[in-house]
């Protein structure tokens, strides 16, 4: 079943040095959810930011925190994120060796949990957790930095996960992760996806833009 599209602009393509209000001024220009992208220098060649940041930008708005963790291992650091103040916490599969119990983990926290799919990922390996998952992520470029282009190929992936869920009968967010701008987001939300993450083309121009970048995207 379709849901209205949902828009995570991640704060990668923020001003860092001003997050707490970068994080006000999108969730007033119309931000959905709050997309943090925390990467480790290990699973993604970037260093990005951890707990102590999600924490500090908690009170700073009252919209969802959807994270998106580019670390591994992964299972160390979920509690950490979850009384941080995340709400949705996304991991990779190859961030360790048991997803089952990763998204076990992320649940009993009383979180929701998501599994992304990178480009070369095959969406199988979510097959068996269908029953588990509260959102599947494709990664329309290979995660590490913002900025990149939206690998074509992985339209075929958000169309076939699109049919999966909806078989399933299951309420998950489908949502799509890189090189989102006003050319591919429609692209996107056609092949199903229901939540999108924009970093560059969410922040570009300053604040005064935000809400326009946004309805753009909404198309
Ligand atoms: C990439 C991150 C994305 C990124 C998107 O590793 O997961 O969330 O910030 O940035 P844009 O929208 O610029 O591709
Ligand atoms: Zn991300």
């Amino acid at each position: 079943m379709k849901q209205t599209l949902r828009l995570a602009p991640s704060i990668l393509s923020a001003d860092f040095s001003r997050l707490g209000e970068e994080v006000r001024a999108i969730d007033e220009a119309g931000a959905d959810l709050i997309h943090i992208d925390v990467m480790d220098g290990h699973f993604v060649p970037n260093l990005t930011l951890g707990p102590a940041v999600v924490h500090a930008l908690r009170p700073h708005t009252a919209k969802l925190f959807d994270v998106h963790l580019m670390i591994a291992p992964a299972d160390p650091f979920i509690e950490a994120f979850a009384k941080a103040g995340a709400d949705i916490i996304t991991v990779h599969p190859e961030s360790g060796p048991h997803l089952h119990r990763t998204i076990q983990t992320i649940k009993g926290l009383g979180k929701k949990a998501g599994i992304a799919l990178n480009p070369a990922t095959p969406l199988s390996v979510i097959d068996d957790l269908l029953g588990d998952i509260d959102l599947a992520l494709v990664m329309s470029v290979n995660p590490g930095f913002g900025g990149q282009s939206f690998i074509e190929s992985q339209l075929a992936k958000i169309k076939a996960l699109r049919n999966m869920i909806d078989a399933s009968g299951r309420v998950i967010d489908l949502e799509v992760d890189g090189g989102i701008n006003v050319e591919t987001a429609p692209r996107a939300i056609l092949a199903g996806a229901d939540m999108l993450v924009a970093g560059t083309a969410a922040f570009k121009g300053g604040a005064a833009h935000y809400a326009a970048n946004l309805a753009a995207l909404r198309g």
